[in-house]
């Protein structure tokens, strides 16, 4: 790996290291003194559909980056009586550490391998964290990032990864879904597990390698 590289990795992962809030677990929006953040999620699809849809279909390259470079996307969840449920990914590893031992997150199977610096055919996948909601939110919308921010409250939180726009180089869908009486984004690979997990399925945001 050359110089630069390792030097930009070096960079992006301490970038989103500063990113993860600091302080206190993020409560929920009926416990804390904050003005009520709307639920509905900042979203094209939220009927609740069990369809997948695809607004056309997404462009492939086939120009594949290195798999060498790609790096786990790690998974993990908070929720239960103490907390309000949150879906947290990262690839940093200090991050996620961090989330477990400060924010009572626990680490889950990861959610594939991604890119942290942009490959051919990747696009960036966009982080939102709110605090009221208890909510990280990834979307690869510029749109759907700027409307969370303008009129959801969210924070951005820069780039999560980058990922293939279209389904390349042995990459698989990553799907979005949402609950909104937990006010939580939740994202798989796996449709079976999306299928089980009450959760209402929104749509494929772009396509990772699988973990
Ligand atoms: C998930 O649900 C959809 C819609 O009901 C169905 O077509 C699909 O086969 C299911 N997938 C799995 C893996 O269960």
């Amino acid at each position: 790996m050359m110089l630069h590289t390792v030097l930009a990795l070096a960079v992006a992962l301490a970038t989103q290291a500063l990113a993860f809030p600091a302080g206190t677990l993020p409560v929920p929006s009926s416990v804390g003194g904050a003005a009520p953040t709307p639920t509905r999620p900042p979203s094209a699809n939220s009927g609740g559909s069990r369809q997948v849809p695809h607004s056309s279909v997404p462009p492939t390259t086939g120009v594949c980056a290195a798999v060498a470079k790609a790096v786990p996307l790690h998974r993990a969840y908070v929720g239960g009586a103490t907390s309000a449920a949150d879906h947290f990914y990262a690839t940093s590893p200090e991050e996620m550490s961090k989330a477990v031992s400060l924010h009572g997150y626990k680490l889950e199977a990861r959610a594939g391998r991604v890119y942290t610096w942009q490959e051919a055919g990747t696009i960036p996948l966009y982080r939102l964290f709110s605090e009221s909601a208890s909510d990280h939110y990834y979307t690869t919308s510029a749109d759907e990032r700027d409307t969370a921010t303008n009129v959801y409250g969210y924070e951005d939180e820069g780039i999560a990864a980058y990922i293939y726009q279209g389904q390349d180089c042995g990459s698989v869908p990553l799907f979005m879904l949402y609950s909104a009486s937990a006010s939580d984004h939740f994202y798989t690979t796996s449709e079976a597990e999306a299928n089980a997990s009450g959760y209402s399925m929104e749509r494929i945001i772009g396509y990772i390698l699988p973990a």
